[in-house]
């Protein structure tokens, strides 16, 4: 087994309808706050409903809504406005891209200085950790920011970059998770952020960094995703799938947080600085390419028999049947592909990349925690086939 560690997680609420306990969370934190919210959430009829419930704790919250993913400009305007308002707490209602960006502006309201000096790659600055106290409120079930110390925020252009700033102390202090508040989420983003899901607890679970406890989540979290992203596809209301999926994008984010991920978020990292592609498609894309090759090098080099039988063990969620090993290696890659195709998951091309982006899009990626190496030409080969 290998060493580990295991980071702190948030207070966990968890279940359909548990965002009525909101109000009441809210009173150990004071009355002063800061809500993010999506654009697509404010203008729901759940939005006013949950102002009418704060207002009768006379909490009168300052509001600040985004659509897209954060920017550095916008976290450093949005604490600029709002650090003199003093908030005792900051709650972010929405996608992960909300989440993100609520987690940094609540990193940055005590702290001098644009958000920019402490990216990871970008800045030379090192955070303290001083925050201000961080709810997560996540309306789509997939990148599991609710529960990860990381806060990714992109400028796309020429001179783009996707990057966290990160501290152990960025982990949501409460995290509700209402099934609910997912059921409304359109399929185009619901199935690729799914995907996003599976892809970081498959890449946790084949992860170098995998421990027994981060391989237990992750195995539970991908039985969930197997039986219930397909019923979301067929049937969005289904609270019950829902709530499946609620879970399985939660424990992504505690398994990515601890085991890391792999090729495919690699390749995320490099692509999302480049083009304004969402992540969820960009995971989707690459998934089944990945795994192929990730599968057929593991074979090929037999250099880690250990992430090997973690595929096969994947590949057996999709049938009961009794089957030889390379049978349900075959059937996961199989199962990956049928899913890009049947959940309308776009190809990269029709986000602008081509052949010619290839090259600049592999010296941009790493490996990260990627089970075993992969060359520029296997890459290449992953690429070609998801664009
Ligand atoms: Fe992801």
């Amino acid at each position: 087994m290998n060493d580990f560690q295991f980071a702190r997680i948030p207070k966990i609420h968890f279940g359909p309808g548990s965002i009525s306990l909101l109000p009441g969370i809210l009173t150990h934190f004071g009355s002063r706050i800061l809500v993010v919210v999506s654009k697509t959430y404010s203008k729901t009829s759940s939005f006013p409903l949950l102002f009418n419930e704060l207002s009768k704790q006379t909490i009168q919250p300052e509001v600040v809504d985004l659509s897209g993913e954060p920017s550095p400009l916008f976290v450093d305007t949005v604490v600029q406005q709002k650090r003199p308002f003093q908030p005792d707490v900051i709650v972010s209602i929405g996608g992960g891209s909300i989440v993100d960006a609520g987690k940094a502006i609540a990193a940055m309201i005590p702290m001098e200085g644009s958000v920019r000096d402490f990216l990871e790659g970008v800045g030379t600055r090192s955070h303290t950790g001083q925050k201000t106290p961080f709810i997560a409120i996540p309306t789509t079930a997939g990148t599991g920011s609710e529960a990860t110390k990381n806060a990714v925020l992109s400028e796309t252009g020429p001179n783009g970059f996707k990057k966290s700033l990160r501290h152990d102390n960025f982990v949501p202090d409460v995290t509700i998770i209402d099934p609910e508040l997912t059921r409304s989420c359109p399929a185009d983003i619901s199935m690729p952020v799914g995907m996003d899901a599976f892809t970081q607890l498959l890449e946790a679970f084949t992860s170098t960094h995998a421990s027994p406890m981060t391989d237990a989540l992750a195995f539970s979290g991908m039985e969930r995703v197997v039986e219930s992203l397909p019923q979301v596809f067929k049937d969005p209301d289904n609270l019950e799938a829902r709530t499946d999926m609620a879970y399985a994008a939660l424990i992504s984010g505690i398994t990515l947080a601890n085991a890391g991920l792999g090729i495919v978020h690699g390749f995320a990292s490099a692509i999302g600085g480049m083009f304004p592609i969402p992540h969820g498609v960009v995971c989707g894309a690459l998934l089944a390419p990945a795994t192929r090759i990730n599968i057929a090098k593991l074979k090929q080099s037999e250099a880690n028999p250990v992430s090997l039988r973690k595929y096969v063990e994947t590949g057996k969620l999709f049938s009961y049947k009794q089957k030889s090993d390379d049978y349900f290696l075959q059937l996961l890659h199989e199962k990956l592909r049928e899913w890009t195709t049947t959940f309308n998951i776009p190809k990269l091309r029709m986000f602008g990349i081509t052949d010619g982006d290839f090259d600049r899009i592999i010296s941009g990626t790493t490996l990260k925690n990627s089970p075993v190496e992969l060359s520029r030409d296997e890459l290449m080969q992953i690429l070609t086939e998801a664009s």
